[in-house]
């Protein structure tokens, strides 16, 4: 099977061609990586082959030893995914000690995978632990309002998380664990990397301040999901903060009735 014709890497493509179309995608930000299955693999086999030495990817992620991810090039812009897969994405493999890791497939024109690949795969080895291996996804993108929120709003999991809740009646119900909040940060490097996998110790969303989002997923469906869903909210409060800001709300009262008709647990730090 040709590998862009492969199930995996059309759910991929789609990803990126709605979310320029969503305008979160602005030149070459944001970024996408996938963890293959045994079956992905299996269906492109033939299409593998070491196109580059064994270059680090600056944190150690053993757990992910000798896996393959479908990845966004650094520089590449989403826009053109669609245009022209083999250039713009690829496929790596993690070496046996999760150290290291070799382009096998795409990323034509001497690309290299994405600059946040230490924040997604520390991230992804952090999420296949706690999901017994059901998370499948890492996105990061610069969606305009949950940014133009970083510069309103207190840097604080609590201000964010319950803002977010109350935009609009079923938000709860998508992250009811809350949205944690990275601080300005340089982009690219391990620090962000561990301080965006220890907030996902607690959640499935993250925001970096006066950057963008990084959400995880079991699918592409969640994970374009979670971000369409929080930059949503965020629309709205920016909305509502513009027209003189709220002058009723959903009550924290209201959000433990909304859980326990929908049979969810909300994180009972952000309800008082
Ligand atoms: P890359 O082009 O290296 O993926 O970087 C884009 C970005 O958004 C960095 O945070
Ligand atoms: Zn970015």
């Amino acid at each position: 099977m040709k590998t862009t014709e492969a199930p995996f890497v059309q759910s991929y493509i789609r990803l990126t061609h709605d979310a320029w179309l969503k305008g979160w995608h602005e030149r070459n930000g944001g970024n996408l990586t996938y963890r293959m299955t045994d079956e992905d693999v299996a269906a492109v086999q033939e299409n593998l082959k070491p196109a580059s030495e064994w270059l680090p990817i600056g944190v150690e992620v053993k757990n992910l030893a000798n896996e393959y991810f479908l990845v966004s090039g650094t520089g590449r812009f989403m826009r053109n995914v669609i245009l022209d897969p083999a250039a713009n994405i690829g496929i790596i493999k993690v070496d046996e000690q999760g150290l290291n890791y070799q382009i096998m497939w795409g990323l034509e024109g001497a690309g290299r995978p994405t600059s946040e690949l230490p924040s997604h795969l520390l991230s992804h080895s952090l999420k296949k632990d706690l999901t017994n291996g059901a998370n499948r996804i890492i996105y990061h993108a610069h969606p305009t309002n949950i940014i133009a929120l970083t510069f309103v709003l207190p840097l604080e999991d609590k201000a964010f998380t319950r803002e977010l809740w109350e935009m609009a009646t079923e938000d709860a119900i998508v992250f009811p664990e809350g949205i944690g909040v990275v601080p300005w940060m340089v982009p690219g490097g391990a620090e962000i990397a561990r301080e965006s996998a220890r907030l996902f110790k607690k959640y499935n969303i993250v925001i970096w301040a006066h950057h963008g989002m990084f959400v995880c997923g079991k699918s592409f469906d969640e994970a374009f999901s979670n971000m369409d869903t929080a930059e949503k909210a965020a629309e709205i409060c920016v909305k509502v903060l513009s027209m003189g800001g709220k002058k009723q709300t959903i009550s924290a009262e209201n959000l433990k009735q909304l859980a326990k008709d929908f049979k969810v647990q909300l994180n009972e730090e952000f309800l008082d």
